[in-house]
Parts: structure tokens; C-alpha cells; sequence
């Protein structure tokens, strides 16, 4: 699997690449916390639910708590992580949360390989 990010030195086409690993043994773990080169605010949750990949901030826009730690949930179709500080939720898919606040992802791509 690899993930790319729009703004990194010395990319082509706006996108750097970088190897996280086979999709196959990525798959083994519910939430992988992936730490970025480029410090502490960059790192990535990267879960594996359903058969999916969902990537997001490891830090929660609230206070910064580890979504990586949060309950997984689904409510109506809409799997959702809980931030174990204040039980704020985010959905996986979108990084929206039930209340204003949006998760971010500095990865602008997931591309699976075996
Ligand atoms: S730090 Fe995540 S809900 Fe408060």
C-alpha cells in the first residue's frame, strides 16, 4: 500500500509516494499508527474495517487525543471512530464529525498493493 501526500518536496505531479506496506499485512490490524517524517502533527491513523482502508489524522481536531485508541462503530451504515478522551465521533469516510469539527488527512491517496 502507498499513500501520497500533494505537498512534498521533490514529487512528481504534486504527489509523493511512500511504501507503507502490503495491503495484505496491513490488513491485520485494526489501526496502525503511521508517524510522519515531517513531525508530530502529520502522523496518520491508518484503520483497516470491513475490508476497507480509512486513513485520518492520528491526532483528533479537538484536543488532540489518539483516534487511533477510539472505539470503531457502526450506526446506520456509517462506521465511525470515537475519540477516547471525549467521545467525540468521526466518520471514517468523510472525517466529519457529529459535531463542527473535521479530521484531516495529509494523505490525498490510498493505492492497495498486494
Ligand atoms: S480530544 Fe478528542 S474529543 Fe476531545
Amino acid at each position: 500500500m502507498a499513500s501520497g501526500r500533494g505537498d512534498e518536496e521533490g514529487s512528481a505531479d504534486g504527489a509523493a509516494w511512500r511504501l507503507v506496506g502490503r495491503a495484505s499485512e496491513l490488513a491485520g490490524t485494526r489501526c496502525r499508527l503511521m508517524y510522519s517524517s515531517l513531525g508530530r502533527g502529520s502522523d496518520v491513523c491508518l484503520f483497516y474495517v470491513k475490508g476497507e482502508f480509512f486513513a485520518m489524522d492520528a491526532r483528533c481536531s479537538h484536543s488532540g487525543g489518539p483516534l487511533c485508541e477510539g472505539d470503531i462503530e457502526e450506526a446506520d451504515g456509517v462506521l465511525q471512530v470515537f475519540c477516547p478522551w471525549h467521545d467525540y465521533n468521526f466518520d471514517l469516510r468523510t472525517r466529519k464529525s457529529g459535531t463542527s469539527l473535521q479530521a484531516e488527512c495529509w494523505w490525498k491517496n490510498l493505492v492497495p498493493s498486494s
